[in-house]
């Protein structure tokens, strides 16, 4: 499979298994099934809340020697009420816990969003702090001196516009290595990959299937499903894969990596079969058309309500 290579030659596979909305009772059989089966990436965070069920996997799957701790690439990410800087240390420790990992290869700051430590899902506008307070380079800061005392391999950030990529930049001494973000044919996000190309930051997209599985109070009304859209079909049948597999390889195609949800045991092996197919120039000329900035995942109403300090987060 193809990888993403970090600058001390680290290799990151391509293709992972996502865990966001994963029910807890599921997602253990479902890490599990997935590192029996070739995956050599999982994705996780502790918000999820699911972190503990996937470490049970892990113990599972390494203790019996099946796949090594150090074949397998773990993220995990911040959660958005420990951004003080004597937080940060403390949250990790609690995942690893939770995981049962010494380490991490990956650790993200999961939005560019403060909450007060003691809110999980702030309701109110107290209980957002400022970026006055808890500057987004002042969390990174921390996440940097993670990585130095050896907790996580490799530290990011995820839902970072160009802005505020821009902004690190300005401000800090060493920039993000990766930034996950929402991608798909529906927003391709050409201009962001560009700037993380120039800047030598790797991609991964999330809810690259469309995320279909969101509650409703997170899904708009008048939503348009992917994995059903005309053309991805199309393609499919012309290859003789599913619609996921299609959308799976042409993340791959683009140099990103990719992160398809699954806890059902034939679509996890699906998905990650979808490296053996390839696309036709046609093809992607054709998927690059049905870019139309659309998000499923927006910030809302979790982190921004119109008027508090959040409430433009992709800066656009
Ligand atoms: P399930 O977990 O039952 O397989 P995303 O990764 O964009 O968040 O999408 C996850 C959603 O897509 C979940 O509802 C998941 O359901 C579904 N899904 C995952 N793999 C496939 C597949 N190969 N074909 C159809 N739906 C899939």
């Amino acid at each position: 499979m193809r990888t993403l290579e970090f600058k001390n030659g680290d290799k990151m596979p391509a293709v992972g298994l996502g865990t966001w909305k994963s029910e807890p009772k599921k997602v253990e059989n479902a890490v599990e099934h997935a590192l029996k089966n070739g995956y050599r990436h999982i994705d996780c965070a502790a918000i999820y809340g699911n972190e503990n069920e996937v470490g049970n996997a892990f113990q599972k799957v390494f203790s019996n020697g099946n796949v090594k701790r150090e074949d397998v690439w773990v993220t995990s990410k911040l959660w958005n009420n420990a951004h003080k800087k004597e937080d940060v240390i403390p949250a990790l420790k609690q995942t690893l816990k939770d995981l049962q990992l010494d380490y991490l290869d990956l650790y993200l700051m999961h939005w560019p969003v403060a909450f007060s430590p003691e809110v999980t899902f702030p309701e109110k506008d107290e209980e957002f702090l400022s970026l006055e307070e808890v500057p987004l380079h002042e969390t990174w800061e921390a996440l940097l001196e993670a990585k130095k005392q050896g907790l996580v391999k490799h530290v990011g950030v995820s839902n970072f516009s160009t802005k505020k990529l821009e902004d690190l930049r300005e401000k800090t001494s060493e920039m993000p290595e990766m930034n996950q973000v929402e991608l798909h044919p529906y927003l391709q996000q050409n201009d962001l990959i560009e700037y993380c190309s120039k800047h030598g930051i790797n991609l991964t997209g999330y809810s690259p299937l469309g995320s279909g599985d969101r509650t409703d109070a997170m899904k708009a009304d008048d939503e348009p499903i992917l994995l059903e859209n005309e053309v991805i079909n199309k393609i499919a049948k012309k290859h003789n894969a599913t619609p996921a597999q299609i959308l799976i390889k042409w993340a791959e195609l683009r140099g990103t990596a990719v992160i398809p949800k699954s806890t059902n045991e034939g679509r996890i092996e699906q998905n990650l079969q979808s490296v053996g197919y390839q696309l036709e120039e046609e093809d992607l000329q054709e998927i690059a058309k049905l870019d139309k900035h659309y998000r499923y995942v927006k910030g809302n109403p979790q982190f921004v309500t119109e008027g508090n300090s959040y409430d433009n987060i992709f800066d656009e």
